[in-house]
C-alpha cells in the first residue's frame, strides 16, 4: 500500500496549454538540447520542456549554428523556447522564428548573469530595467499567438527582491507565467536557494509560478510545493546524467513511492543513446566532445569514477565511450575498483554561471 504525498498534484495552465504533470525540465545551456529533451521525454515525466537559452541577436543575424539549437521534434511538446536579448523588435522577430520552429511557448530569460548575456542588457540585467523588460514582453505578446513566460531570479543583489514588483508589471504586459530560480543573480549557484522568495512571488502575481532551485530528490519537490504554494516545480542540475529524476519526482508526487534507481546497464545504455542521438545532429566527434563532461554523471555513485572520467575525457568516438563503460563494468563486477572512488561531480558544469 503506497502512502500518498501531502499534496494533490494538479496541472496548471500557461495560456491555453495544460502543463500536466506540473514538473518542468529547466533550461540549461549546452545540456537541454534536442537529444537530451527527447531522452527526458522518452523516459517519462515532464509536463513541459524548455530549450537552452537562444540568442535573439544570433537569430537576427541568421546564424545557421543557432538555428540548429531548436531541434524541436514531434515528441517534445509542449515545449518552451527560451530567448535572450534586450531589443523588443529583435526579440519579437526571434519569437516568430521560434514559433515557426515549433515553440508552444516563448520564455524570456531574465535570470542569466554571465557578462556575455548581461552586457546585451538581456538575462538578469533586465531585472534592473523594468521599462525595457515590459516592452520586451509586450512586443513578443503582440508578435506571436503563443503564450509568453518569464524565467527570472529573485533580483540582482542580495536582499533586493526585484521580482515581486517586476512580475506584477510583466503580468500587466501580458506574461502568462513565471519561473523563479530562488537565488539572487550575484549568487550564481552559490549558497542555498531561498524558497521563501518563491512564496513571495506566488503571493504577488495571479499567473502560475513555477519554483526552481535545489530540487535534488523527489521529496524536495513535495516540500517546495508545500512551503511555497507554487503551481509547478522545475528541475535542472539533478537531471544531468540522471534523466530519471523527473519521472521519479512525478511518480513520487502522485503515489508517495520512491522508484528503485536504474542499474548500471540501464544507465550506460541511456548514456549511449544520449550520445548517439546528439551525434545525429552534431556529428559523432562533436557529440562525444560535447558530452564529455556529462556522460560520467550517468554512473554517479559507482566505483572507479576517476578511471571512467579520464577514459571518457579522452574518448573521441562512441565506440571508445562504450569501451570505457564496458571496461568499468568488468572491473566493478570483479571488485577491482575502489568503492571510495565514486563519481562526485567536480565538473565545471555543476558550477556553471547561471
Ligand atoms: C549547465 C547549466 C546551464 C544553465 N543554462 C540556463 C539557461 O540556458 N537558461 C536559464 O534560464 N537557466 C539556465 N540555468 C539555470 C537552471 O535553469 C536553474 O535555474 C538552476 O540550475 C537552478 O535549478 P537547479 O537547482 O534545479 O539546478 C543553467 C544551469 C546550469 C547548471
Amino acid at each position: 500500500m503506497l502512502s500518498p504525498t501531502n499534496i494533490q498534484l494538479q496541472p496548471y495552465k500557461i495560456g491555453s496549454i495544460v502543463i500536466d504533470p506540473p514538473v518542468v525540465l529547466a533550461p540549461m545551456a549546452d545540456v537541454t538540447n534536442g537529444a537530451f529533451r527527447r531522452l527526458v521525454k522518452r523516459i517519462g515525466g515532464p509536463g513541459l520542456l524548455v530549450t537552452e537559452l537562444i540568442s535573439t541577436m544570433a537569430l537576427h543575424h541568421k546564424s545557421a549554428r543557432t538555428m540548429t539549437m531548436f531541434d524541436i521534434t514531434d515528441d517534445q511538446h509542449p515545449i518552451a523556447v527560451q530567448l535572450f536579448g534586450a531589443d523588443p523588435e529583435i526579440m519579437a522577430e526571434a519569437a516568430k522564428i521560434a514559433v515557426d520552429e515549433g515553440a508552444d511557448i516563448i520564455d524570456i530569460n531574465m535570470g542569466c548573469w554571465v557578462p556575455k548575456v548581461c552586457k546585451t542588457g538581456g538575462g538578469a540585467a533586465m531585472m534592473n530595467d523594468e521599462a525595457t523588460a515590459c516592452r520586451v514582453v509586450e512586443a513578443i505578446v503582440a508578435a506571436v499567438e503563443v503564450p509568453v513566460t518569464v524565467k527570472t531570479r529573485a533580483g540582482w543583489d542580495y536582499g533586493h527582491l526585484a521580482t515581486a514588483g517586476l512580475a506584477r508589471k510583466l503580468e500587466e504586459s501580458g506574461a502568462s507565467a513565471f519561473a523563479l530560480h530562488a537565488r539572487y543573480a550575484v549568487q550564481g549557484h552559490t549558497g542555498n536557494a531561498d524558497w521563501n522568495l518563491i512564496a513571495q512571488i506566488k503571493q504577488a502575481v495571479s499567473r502560475p509560478v513555477v519554483g526552481n532551485g535545489d530540487i535534488k530528490q523527489p521529496q524536495d519537490a513535495e516540500r517546495m510545493m508545500l512551503e511555497t504554494g507554487c503551481d509547478g516545480v522545475m528541475i535542472g542540475r539533478s537531471a544531468i546524467g540522471n534523466p530519471w529524476i523527473i519521472r521519479d519526482t512525478v511518480h513520487y508526487l502522485r503515489t508517495g513511492e520512491i522508484l528503485p534507481a536504474p542499474g548500471f546497464d540501464e544507465r550506460v545504455e541511456t548514456a549511449l543513446s544520449h550520445v548517439c542521438d546528439l551525434a545525429n545532429t552534431l556529428g559523432e566527434d562533436c557529440a562525444v566532445r560535447h558530452l564529455r563532461g556529462q556522460l560520467p554523471h550517468y554512473i554517479r555513485g559507482y566505483p572507479g569514477a576517476s578511471r571512467i572520467r579520464d577514459g571518457i575525457h579522452s574518448a573521441c568516438t562512441i565506440l571508445e565511450v562504450e569501451a570505457v563503460f564496458r571496461h568499468a563494468r568488468t572491473r566493478i563486477l570483479s571488485g577491482e575498483d575502489q568503492t571510495d572512488d565514486v563519481y562526485s561531480p567536480r565538473n565545471p558544469i555543476e558550477y556553471a554561471a547561471f
